[in-house]
């Protein structure tokens, strides 16, 4: 079946020659990876893309919020699609614009000079927010950059919605954890009011909260040789007993970069880390859960909804166009620009 699939899809390619370039995730399954033009992390895509002159259609195989981080990028001036309207990320679901207001108004009653960040992993109407209110987006490649930025221009940060990415940034900053606050959804307050230099979000990833303690040990007893490495979305505590911590890339970067008969145990999504091992067979690569599942918004994008999105595109009747207009991609796009500037600082 798959056979079938990847002959229609390369027919569709040569069909509609330069007029699409296909981007994926490094969490896509490899059915989709084998098809992309270019492979990134988020803050690789977002650079990609406001950086190359694109085809006229873009096909993002990737979540929600990376094909509306392209749209604006672009301007709107390219045709962007992501092949599966269900693929979305929960942690950006965890922060809506109405619940940002709540919070921000909250907030400006304790008389601090806040600048607001948001993780790129949030919708478009969260980083127009951040854009509005002299603040920026930032990735889990650049997060330290942005905040050092974003304490340079006033007393606070409010970074959301990852709590995880937030309190790990801190830490590495050398923040202490008094100077850290979270904001709760549940009981609308941020705890402790006095003048934190952070206050984050109560969001999570699921997929790297599922990381643990236990699961580090274990490996630690299975693979006494082996480095043990993690997305900064996991835990401060299971960060802590880490060898190294990073973004997708870095990620990347240090298994492929590793002396032969190396072993790696990984604590990030399990499609990246089956293709690490993949790709490195003269390394041992392991997950650091055993058991771990796909994140589920970019497991839904599979070859075959990459290839119905270029069929659609080939009939000139483009299906899953993600387009953001008006003040949201003005404000939203003001945001990922100032964290694409600061760096180039
Ligand atoms: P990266 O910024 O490392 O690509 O991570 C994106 C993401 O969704 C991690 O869960
Ligand atoms: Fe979102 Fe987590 Fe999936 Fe990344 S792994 S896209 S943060 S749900």
């Amino acid at each position: 079946m798959h056979e079938h699939v990847y002959q229609r899809i390369n027919l569709a390619r040569q069909a509609l020659a330069d007029s699409v370039t296909i981007l994926s995730h490094h969490y896509q399954k490899d059915e989709v990876v084998a098809h992309a033009d270019f492979v990134g992390d988020s803050f690789l895509l977002s650079k990609r893309v406001a950086e190359e002159s694109c085809s006229p259609n873009i096909v993002f195989c990737g979540v929600r919020f990376m094909a509306e981080t392209a749209d604006i990028l672009t301007r709107g001036e390219r045709c962007v699609i992501l092949p599966d309207e269900k693929a979305g990320c929960s942690l950006a679901d965890m922060a809506t614009e109405k619940e940002l207001e709540e919070c921000w108004e909250y907030l400006s009653s304790l008389g601090l000079r806040l600048v607001p960040v948001a993780y790129v992993n949030s919708s478009a109407e969260v980083k127009a927010f951040c854009g509005r209110y002299g603040g920026a987006t930032c990735t889990s490649s650049n997060a330290q950059q942005v905040f050092r930025w974003a304490l340079s221009q006033g007393d606070s940060i409010l970074f959301l919605p990852d709590e995880q990415l937030g309190r790990n940034m801190a830490a590495k900053m050398g923040l202490a954890a008094e100077q850290v606050a979270r904001w709760s959804r549940q009981e609308k307050r941020v705890l402790p009011e006095v003048k934190p230099r952070l206050i984050v979000w109560d969001g999570h990833c699921n997929v790297h909260t599922e990381f643990k303690v236990e699961h580090v040990m274990h490996a630690r007893r299975a693979y006494p040789d082996a480095m043990v490495i993690v997305h900064p979305e996991c835990k401060p505590e299971v960060v802590d007993l880490a060898d190294d911590v990073g973004s997708t890339e870095h990620l990347i970067r240090l298994v492929t970069s590793a002396p032969a008969g190396s072993t790696w145990v990984v604590g990030t999504e399990i499609n990246l880390v089956r293709r690490l091992a993949r790709q490195n067979p003269d390394k041992e690569v392991f997950c650091l859960d055993p058991y771990a599942r796909p994140c589920p918004g970019m497991d839904c994008i599979s070859a075959s909804s990459l290839l119905s999105a270029l069929e659609a595109l080939v009939r000139g009747q483009p299906e899953g166009v993600i387009r953001v207009t008006g003040d949201i991609a003005e404000c939203a796009r003001l945001a990922l620009k100032r964290m694409l500037d600061i760096g180039r600082l």
